[in-house]
């Protein structure tokens, strides 16, 4: 396949999200120019989906909170898994991070003397969540956006990333740490293979929770990209198991399976109820009932409904026929028009049918506090990455990583792009000679015939044999058929057809390359974690087992393969310790009937 075009920055930025934006600005400022890439529409990623709010201890409603209150209930909330000095640099900067978009024009809800609302999310200890009606996402994309143009910092948009490029330094091939020299990538737009060349690059490509046939994602996003562009570079993966499902996606209509109705509804004071009219949560988590943690909430949704107490369309009741329609138009104007136009029902007067949805992926890439990865001048930032979130995420925590992470991923790919620049002055380069030759160039340039087949037989397996409860069978199930779909995937039968970057079936069969590396990490990372924790419930192993698992699991790509091994997480250190032993002995009470 030849490049038809070449582009070049210092910091080429992969994904047009608020990660992606963030660090884009950070970078910028720091004096790189930077390039971004998405794979969807301009002002239109992921992100946008993002309803309920963003966190910050800002106590603005109750003054008791303060970001160590904010750090113990992101660790609880992931049950220890995630790594403690990263929740405490999101929980410190989250403030800053908030106040920085109220000052770059974000609308943030206000009460009546000024304050910044603040609502309660699942399993907060106080109201910390902040938000623009129930589209935050949209707000943060416009306000970064806005920032974005003012500095005019370029997108290119409807650009399909299919390899990362990186060589060695020249002179030394053995010890020298791999450096990332640019990527490769199909532009929908212009028809062509573009080949970028940079001096870092920042993935901030999102998540994989599209590999599940019910998903919040929309259908051309959220395949895993990123993490399968990492893993092929020789970057481990970490906690693929945990992927979180929100329990209130729509059930009904068909086409909006999945679709989120935002944990805001249950914020505002919305009550889930079984077909007989309780309030089912009371058997389940009392404390807190619909506000409970996200896991308890999704998987007490979804045993309601496999026992037989579901909805006509499987889900279950969300109600708030029991708040004023003011309220409903002033918090969740979004919820209102969204059942209104897809479904006919208006939530002031009808109940909503809802039901759990693959929602967000905990897991992915290995990067340490500053957002590197192994391979120098490579990044990552956003849903991508692994170890924030432990093995479950607080609701209005991710909009708040993007923000945090992504001006520190931006800062730190700068003043890497600035000494690899002068680096680059003093010693003579081999101009394209280390680089992965063209045969490598073409990996990821195919197209197989019926991708579609393959997707839907993915996610349909996904959600049957790695969902929300798991057990050995299923997986092993799961596992080898995920196998052999991919020895189908690739073999001579299956291949290919012409490329044509006008096919449609050029995305669906790179979608369908990401899925299967993503399923085999979440199946086999599954299957090894022989316990319940957060998100990850195997129904044959129902206890939290912490002296045996309080462990990361990673994926590592050895030749062909996909290798496992676990090490012990971080131990806690430092002011949060105290705070948590208490949280530890009031709240770990998870179990499962
Ligand atoms: O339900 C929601 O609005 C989701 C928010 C989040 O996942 O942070």
């Amino acid at each position: 396949m030849n490049i038809d075009s070449k582009r070049s920055c210092d910091v080429l930025i992969i994904g047009g999200g608020s990660a992606g934006l963030r660090a884009a600005i950070e970078a910028h400022d720091a004096g790189a120019h930077v390039l971004i890439i998405s794979k969807s529409k301009k002002a239109d990623p992921h992100t946008v989906l993002a309803r309920g709010g963003i966190n910050a201890a800002l106590g603005t409603m109750d003054p008791e909170d303060n970001w160590m209150i904010h750090a113990a209930d992101t660790l609880r909330e992931g049950e220890f898994l995630a790594d403690y000095e990263r929740v405490e640099v999101l929980c410190k900067k989250a403030p800053d991070a908030v106040n920085e978009l109220v000052n770059w024009g974000a609308r943030f809800h206000r009460e009546k003397d000024g304050r910044l609302t603040q609502r309660f999310f699942g399993a907060h200890t106080y109201r910390r969540t902040v938000f623009y009606e129930d589209w935050t996402g949209q707000e943060i994309i416009r306000v970064l956006l806005d920032q974005v143009s003012q500095r005019k910092i370029e997108i290119v948009d409807h650009i399909y990333i299919t390899k990362l490029l990186k060589t060695n330094n020249v002179g030394e091939k053995e010890k020298a740490p791999e450096e990332i020299k640019g990527a490769i990538g199909i532009d929908f737009k212009k028809k062509e293979i573009v080949r970028f060349e940079c001096k870092s690059v920042i993935l901030a490509t999102g998540g994989y929770t599209r590999v599940y046939a019910v998903s919040s994602s929309r259908i051309f996003e959220n395949y895993g990209e990123g993490v399968t562009l990492a893993y092929e570079a020789g970057v481990d993966l970490v906690d693929m198991e945990m992927v979180q499902f929100h329990p209130t996606g729509m059930v009904w209509p068909e086409k909006a399976l999945g679709t989120l109705a935002t944990e805001a509804i249950r914020g505002e004071g919305g009550l889930l109820l079984n077909s007989k009219g309780e309030r089912y949560m009371k058997n389940y988590y009392p404390e807190r009932m619909e506000l409970g943690p996200r896991d308890v909430v999704a998987r007490a949704t979804f045993n309601e409904i496999v026992a037989g107490r579901g909805t006509p369309h499987g889900g279950v009741w969300l109600d708030v026929t029991h708040l004023s329609k003011e309220k409903i138009m002033d918090r969740l104007p979004t919820m209102y028009e969204q059942f209104k136009n897809i479904d006919g029902i208006d939530i002031s007067k009808e109940k909503m049918e809802v039901g759990p949805t693959a929602h967000y992926s905990m897991g992915g890439v290995l990067v340490d506090i500053n957002c590197r990865t192994k391979i120098s001048g490579l990044f990552a930032v956003g849903e991508v990455i692994s170890q924030i979130h432990g093995a479950n995420r607080l609701g209005g925590n991710s909009l708040l990583d993007t923000v945090v992470f992504g001006k520190i991923a931006g800062a730190e790919a700068a003043r890497l792009a600035k000494e690899v620049g002068k680096r680059l002055k003093t010693v003579p380069s081999l101009p394209g000679s280390n680089i992965n030759n063209q045969k490598e160039f073409d990996d990821g340039i195919f197209i197989v015939k019926e991708p579609i087949t393959f997707r839907n037989e993915i996610q349909e397996l996904m959600k049957y044999n790695a969902g929300i409860i798991r057990e050995e069978t299923k997986l092993q199930y799961g596992l080898k058929r995920i196998l052999e779909l991919k020895r189908e995937f690739y073999s001579e039968n299956n291949t290919l057809k012409e490329f044509n970057v006008d096919d449609e079936d050029v995305s669906l069969t790179l979608e369908v390359k990401s899925s299967l590396v993503v399923c085999e990490a979440i199946i086999r990372s599954a299957l090894m974690r022989e316990e319940s924790r957060g998100a990850h419930f195997r129904s044959d192993f129902t206890n939290l087992d912490d002296e045996k698992w309080k462990v990361n699991i990673y994926c590592r790509k050895e030749g062909g393969d996909m290798v496992l091994f676990k090490e012990n997480v971080k131990e806690i250190k430092g002011p949060l310790t105290d705070l948590l032993n208490i949280h530890v002995k009031a709240e770990h009470h998870r179990e499962f009937e």
